[in-house]
C-alpha cells in the first residue's frame, strides 16, 4: 500500500521503495508538511507544526494566528492571510481583493492515474501507480482545492498536481497557481539547477541555499535555454555517489518558476508551478483550472541515484513514443550542411553519400517551402516551394527513398514572418497588443495559436504536406520567444491566459500530429534545445539538445540535460569541422564519441568530406547499431566532469543487469607531464570480471586482462592523458555473459 490516510489521526504517509512523504493536518485544520526522505515509519507532526514557538498559550491562537501561519510548514501554502512566505495559491475575489485560506476536508485514493485535460502527464496501470487526492476548501470564498499526488513506487517517484474549482456563485481570479509545494528544514542546503542560454543550455550550477528567495524562472513562453524547470536542492557534501537530494521537475513547457526559499525560522520552502508573472486565470462559477504536473523524488544516495530515477520513470512513464523501444535510424539533416542554399539535386547527392555509407534517414530541414531563401519570408506558407525543389516534394522523398534511405521534413507551426501569405491574409492571426509594433525576433512572428482556427488551420496545411511524402520522421521547430502579449481573440479579463493558453495549444497541435501519424519518429526543438521538458517528452521521444554541434561544447550541455533526461531523449549529431559555432576543430571520433550518448547522427555536407573522414562513418554507425540498446536502456553515471584544474570528461552506460558498460572518456585539453589518471568506476558488480575492449581510440595497457567490478569501483583504472580533443570509449563485458 503506497498510501495509507489515517483518518484518526489525520496522517497521510505516502511509500515509494526509498522515500516516505508525510503530511497531516493540524488541530486548527491546515494541512502540513511533514517529512520527505529516507523511508521511515514514523513522525512526530507536533514538531514539525511549532505551535509551541508561538507566543501564545494553545489552543488560544485567536490573537496570535498570523504568527502561527508564518512559521506552519504548510503543504499548500495560500497568500493573504498572515504567511509571509512564496504562497503556492493567490485568488482574487470579484471585489478586486486576494486572500486565500485552505482547510482540510478529506482524502480518497485511488488505482492507477488520472489524466489531466489538455496537458501531457505521466501515466501507469493500476499495478504501478496509486493516486490520493487531498481536498481543501476556502469556506470563504467556495473555492474548492484538490491536490493530486501520485506514487510511482517502483521509480522512487512522486508527482503533483492540483484542481482548483469555483463552487460559489461569485466569479474568482487565480492570480498564482503552482504546482507543488513544500516546506522543509533547512540542512545546510545548496541548489543545484540548468542555466545557460542559446548555444550552451543546461550548464549545472550549485550554489548555497541564502536567506531570502533563490529563483529559477522562465518569462519567454518556453521553458528556456537559461533557466531550466528542474530544481534540486542538495544536502551538506553531496556528491554523485553520496548525499541527499529533493529534486523537483516540471512537466510543463512555457513560463515557470521554481523558488527555494530560506525563512528566518531556518525552514525551506520549495515549490514550482506556471510562473505567476503576467499570469491569471479567470475561474467563473462551477468552472475548474488544472494545473501542469510536477514530478519529485528524494534520493539518499546523491545525484546519480537521482538521475536513475529520473530516467527510469520518464521512459517508463511519460514518453509515449513506439520509439522509445524501437531502435532510431542514424539520420542525417542538411541545416549545417547546407543552410538555405539547397536544390532538390543536392540534397539529393548529400542522401546518396550519406547512404552509401550507411546512414539511414535523410532529414530535409528549414528552407523548402514558400518563399524561403532566408529566415526573412515565407514561414506560415507550407507549400513546396518548386523552384528550388523541382518535381515536388514527393519526388524528391521517393528517390531517397529508392537510395534505402528513410525521409524527414522540419516544420515551424507555430510561427510566421510578416513577409508571407499567411500574415497577408490574417494579421491577426500573430500576437500582437494593438497599436504597438510587435518585436521581431529572426524577422518572425508568434502566432496566436490559443485560438483554434489558427491551430486548425496551420495543422491541416502541414499534415497534408506530412501525408503526401509520407514522413518518417519530423522536427518541429520553434525559433523566438513570446513578446507582445496580446491576442485579439481573448477578452480583456482573460488577456493575462495567452501564455498558458499558448502552451495549451502546442499541445493540442502535437498531439494531433502524433495521433495522426502514430509511427512518426518526432523530435521536438527551439533553437536548439530552447524547450527541452518533459512537457514537450510526452509528444517526441527525442529533443534537439542544442545548436551548438561541438564535441567539446556538447560535454557540458549533455551533462547537464542528462542529469535529469534519459540518453535517448537528446539529438546529437556528428558536424563539419572547424565547427560552426565555436571554430574549434575536433577529431571526427571524437564527435562521434560524443554524439553516441545520445540519439545519434550526422549534420553536414557529406559530399564535401575527405575520403578518409567518410571512411569513419560506417564503423561509427556499426558502433551505434552495437551499443544503441545500452545506451537508450542503461544506468547513466557520471564519472568525471571536466574542469580547468581537471581537464577530462568521464561517463559510463551499465546495463540493468550489470553485465555490460560504456565508459566515454573525453580529454577537453592535453597537458604535458602529467601522469594518468586513476578513475574509480561505478555501477558494475562488484564480484564479476569483465573483459575490457577499447572500441574507440587507443588501446589501454590495463585493458589487456579480466578486471573485477571490486577492484574498478574502489581502486579504479588508469587513463594516460590524451591530446587535447581525443577520447576514447571502451567496452566492459562480463566474463560469462552471453553478449
Ligand atoms: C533552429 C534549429 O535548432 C536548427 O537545427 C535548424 O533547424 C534551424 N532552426 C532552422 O531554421
Amino acid at each position: 500500500m503506497p498510501i495509507t490516510v489515517n483518518e484518526q489521526e489525520k496522517t497521510i504517509h505516502l511509500e515509494t521503495d526509498h522515500t516516505s512523504y508525510m503530511m497531516a493536518v493540524s488541530e486548527y485544520g491546515h494541512l502540513g508538511h511533514l517529512y520527505y526522505g529516507k523511508r521511515i515509519k514514523h513522525v512526530n507532526p507536533a514538531e514539525h507544526f511549532r505551535f509551541f514557538e508561538v507566543p501564545s498559550p494553545r489552543p488560544d491562537l485567536k490573537r496570535e494566528k498570523a504568527r502561527m501561519l508564518a512559521i506552519f510548514p504548510f503543504e499548500y501554502p495560500t497568500g493573504g492571510t498572515g504567511d509571509f512566505r512564496t504562497p503556492a495559491l493567490q485568488v482574487r475575489n470579484e471585489k478586486g481583493m486576494s486572500a486565500c485560506e485552505l482547510l482540510y476536508r478529506d482524502a480518497r485514493v485511488e488505482f492507477g492515474k488520472p489524466k489531466l485535460p489538455g496537458l501531457p502527464s505521466s501515466f501507469g496501470d493500476e499495478q504501478s501507480v496509486e493516486t490520493l487526492t487531498v481536498e481543501l476548501e476556502d469556506p470563504v470564498l467556495h473555492l474548492k482545492v484538490m491536490l493530486l499526488y501520485s506514487v510511482f513506487v517502483k521509480e522512487d517517484i512522486i508527482t503533483r498536481s492540483v484542481r482548483i474549482c469555483n463552487e460559489g456563485k461569485e466569479g474568482l481570479t487565480i492570480e498564482r497557481a503552482l504546482s507543488a509545494s513544500m516546506d522543509l528544514e533547512n540542512r545546510n542546503f545548496e541548489v543545484l539547477g540548468l542555466f545557460g542560454d542559446w548555444a550552451r543550455e543546461r550548464h549545472p550550477e550549485r550554489v548555497k541555499l541564502h536567506h531570502g528567495k533563490q529563483v529559477i524562472s522562465s518569462l519567454r513562453g518556453v521553458s528556456s535555454p537559461q533557466e531550466a524547470p528542474f530544481i534540486a536542492l542538495l544536502g551538506e557534501g553531496t556528491s554523485q555517489e553520496r548525499g541527499e537530494v529533493t529534486a523537483m521537475n516540471f512537466v510543463y513547457s512555457g513560463n515557470f518558476v521554481a523558488v527555494a526559499e530560506r525563512s528566518a525560522s531556518e525552514s525551506v520552502r520549495l515549490g514550482m508551478g506556471i510562473h505567476p508573472e503576467g499570469f491569471s486565470w479567470q475561474l467563473l462559477p462551477g468552472a475548474e483550472f488544472v494545473t501542469p504536473e510536477v514530478v519529485m523524488t528524494y534520493s539518499s544516495e546523491g545525484l546519480d541515484e537521482m538521475t536513475h530515477h529520473f530516467h527510469d520513470f520518464y521512459r517508463n512513464h511519460l514518453i509515449r513514443s513506439r520509439y522509445l523501444q524501437e531502435e532510431r535510424p542514424v539520420l542525417i539533416n542538411n541545416w549545417e550542411g547546407t543552410y538555405f542554399d539547397f536544390d532538390e539535386t543536392k540534397l539529393y547527392e548529400i542522401a546518396r553519400g550519406a547512404s552509401a555509407c550507411g546512414i539511414e534517414m535523410f532529414v530535409m530541414d528549414d528552407g523548402w517551402f514558400g518563399n524561403r531563401n532566408d529566415d526573412e519570408h515565407g514561414l506560415g506558407d507550407w507549400m513546396v516551394n518548386e523552384e528550388k525543389l523541382k518535381g515536388g516534394i514527393r519526388q524528391l522523398a521517393d528517390r531517397i527513398r529508392g537510395l534505402g534511405m528513410k525521409f524527414g521534413i522540419w516544420v515551424e507551426p507555430e510561427m510566421v514572418n510578416p513577409d508571407s501569405d499567411l500574415y497577408r491574409e490574417h494579421p491577426d492571426w500573430a500576437i500582437a497588443i494593438p497599436g504597438r509594433e510587435p518585436s521581431l525576433f529572426r524577422s518572425q512572428l508568434v502566432l496566436d495559436i490559443s485560438r483554434k482556427e489558427v491551430r486548425d488551420e496551420i495543422m491541416d496545411r502541414i499534415l497534408k504536406v506530412l501525408h503526401e511524402v509520407e514522413a518518417d520522421y519530423v522536427k518541429w521547430d520553434m525559433n523566438r520567444y513570446l513578446s507582445d502579449l496580446g491576442s485579439f481573440a481573448l477578452t480583456q479579463e482573460r488577456q493575462g491566459e495567452l501564455s498558458h493558453r499558448y502552451v495549451l495549444g502546442v499541445y493540442e497541435m502535437q498531439e494531433r500530429l502524433v495521433k495522426e501519424l502514430p509511427n512518426l519518429l518526432f523530435e521536438n526543438c527551439s533553437s536548439g534545445g530552447a524547450r527541452f521538458d518533459p512537457g514537450m517528452l510526452y509528444y517526441s521521444p527525442q529533443i534537439w539538445t542544442s545548436d551548438d554541434t561541438d564535441a567539446i561544447e556538447r560535454l557540458k550541455i549533455q551533462e547537464g540535460t542528462a542529469l535529469v533526461y534519459p540518453l535517448s531523449t537528446m539529438g546529437a549529431h556528428v558536424s563539419k569541422v572547424p565547427n560552426e559555432q565555436v571554430g574549434r576543430i575536433c577529431p571526427i571520433a571524437t564527435r562521434a564519441n560524443v554524439a553516441l550518448a545520445g540519439s545519434f547522427g550526422y549534420e553536414l555536407d557529406i559530399t564535401k568530406m575527405t575520403a578518409e573522414e567518410k571512411e569513419e562513418i560506417p564503423k561509427q554507425i556499426r558502433m551505434y547499431h552495437r551499443f544503441r540498446k545500452l545506451t537508450m536502456e542503461g544506468d547513466y553515471y557520471r564519472i568525471a566532469s571536466w574542469s580547468a584544474e581537471r581537464p577530462f570528461d568521464v561517463w559510463m552506460i551499465v546495463s540493468k543487469d550489470r553485465k555490460e558498460a560504456l565508459v566515454t572518456y573525453v580529454q577537453v585539453l592535453g597537458r604535458p607531464q602529467t601522469g594518468a589518471e586513476r578513475i574509480r568506476l561505478r555501477g558494475l558488480d562488484p564480484d564479476t570480471g569483465y573483459h575490457m575492449e577499447t572500441v574507440s581510440g587507443k588501446m589501454l595497457p590495463s585493458t589487456s586482462s579480466l578486471r573485477y567490478g571490486d577492484d574498478l569501483m574502489n581502486d579504479g583504472m588508469l587513463f594516460p592523458a590524451l591530446g587535447d580533443f581525443e577520447s576514447l570509449v571502451l567496452y566492459l563485458r562480463a566474463e560469462r555473459a552471453g553478449v
